[in-house]
């Protein structure tokens, strides 16, 4: 195959909602199709995640971030001086907003991205679409910046891997969050440095997070979860329980997370399902057990979130 047969076999692959591997700048991505629940889904069974970290969407240009973003003056400004760049901009989610919500991990934030480099802009454009894409290796393992050791360590997971050659920054990009009312704040240090991008703000960035909440979005408790009380590994509801089933066993509850107890489909569903049953719960909303096994352990894990104690309000 040629480079033009791989790039046309790539968007074909994003298509079907298959895994794409390619480069940036930074490091190689683990990408899919970040408007599919179940590309997405893919994604964090590939990478054997314990939790639904969220993940950046790539897009092939600044308008295609601001349609997805809600982008104040300060995330503009470094839109504009850093992109296309490793710089990754977190800023509230539009209303309208396309994105699968389990690449937000169930956040109301987006990380955006216009990645530095010719064959991801090649693939973003043609693609049309925003493409989510975590540093592809698994969980744990060191970043890959060559498709080497892509290859080595996703062949089995991915469609198409793209051969940019290795990576010219070989770290991850930064990550700087611009929410309302809060100062601009670094989340992650990567290739851009602090220095650069406080000088483009005149203003220092905060570090770390007040609450927690910003620094490690996956450990979020109760923020995000329903404003029904959530139970969990419920094999029978009770009566005026919205009940969330799994399996064939629970074939005949209105929602199920997967009829057919496929845990890929369960992820997919599970930020969806949630807000479905938060909406239709008169009482409690009770989930049916889900296996720890793959993907059932960050299911298990945002449910045990959502099920939380809440804070008083
Ligand atoms: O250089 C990079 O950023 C690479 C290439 C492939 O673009 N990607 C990457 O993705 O490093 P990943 O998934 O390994 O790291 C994404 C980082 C995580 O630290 C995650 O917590 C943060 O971005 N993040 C994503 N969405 C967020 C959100 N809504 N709020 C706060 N942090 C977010
Ligand atoms: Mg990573």
């Amino acid at each position: 195959m040629n480079q033009s047969d791989h790039m046309a076999a790539a968007v074909a692959a994003l298509t079907r909602g298959e895994l794409v591997a390619f480069p940036t700048e930074t490091v190689y991505g683990l990408g899919a199709d970040a408007t599919s629940d179940r590309a997405v889904a893919r994604v964090y069974e590939a990478k054997a995640r314990p939790t639904f970290n969220p993940l950046i969407s790539h897009v092939a240009d600044r308008e295609a971030a601001y349609r997805l973003g809600c982008f104040s003056p300060a995330a503009r400004a470094l839109a504009e001086a850093f992109w296309p760049g490793p710089l990754t901009i977190v800023v509230p989610r539009a209303a309208d907003c396309p994105v699968s919500e389990l690449a937000s991990a169930g956040l109301d934030t987006i990380a955006l991205r216009v990645p530095d480099h010719p064959l991801a802009l090649e693939l973003l454009r043609a693609f049309g679409k925003p493409v989510v894409a975590p540093s592809a290796n698994p969980s744990g393992r060191v970043s890959p910046t060559t498709a080497a050791h892509v290859a080595r360590y996703l062949a089995c997971k991915v469609a198409v891997i793209l051969d940019g050659g290795p990576c010219r920054v070989g770290l991850e990009s930064t990550v700087v969050a611009c929410l309302d009312g809060e100062p601009p704040r670094l989340l992650r240090p990567g290739g851009v440095p602090r220095e650069a991008i406080e000088e483009r703000l005149g203003v220092k960035l905060a570090t770390g997070s007040n609450d927690g909440q910003l620094h490690s979005p996956g450990l979020l408790a109760s923020h995000y979860a329903p404003r029904a009380a959530v139970r969990l590994n419920v094999q029978r509801p009770q009566p005026g329980d919205t009940f969330i089933g799994f399996g064939a066993l629970q074939n005949d509850s209105a929602l199920n997370l997967s009829p057919s107890g496929d845990l890929v489909e369960a992820a997919s569903n599970l930020f969806r399902l949630l807000h479905k049953a938060d909406d239709l719960a008169k009482d409690g909303i009770a989930v049916a057990p889900i296996p720890m096994t793959g993907l059932g352990e960050a299911i298990n894990d945002r449910l045990t979130r959502a099920a939380a104690p809440r804070p008083s309000a």
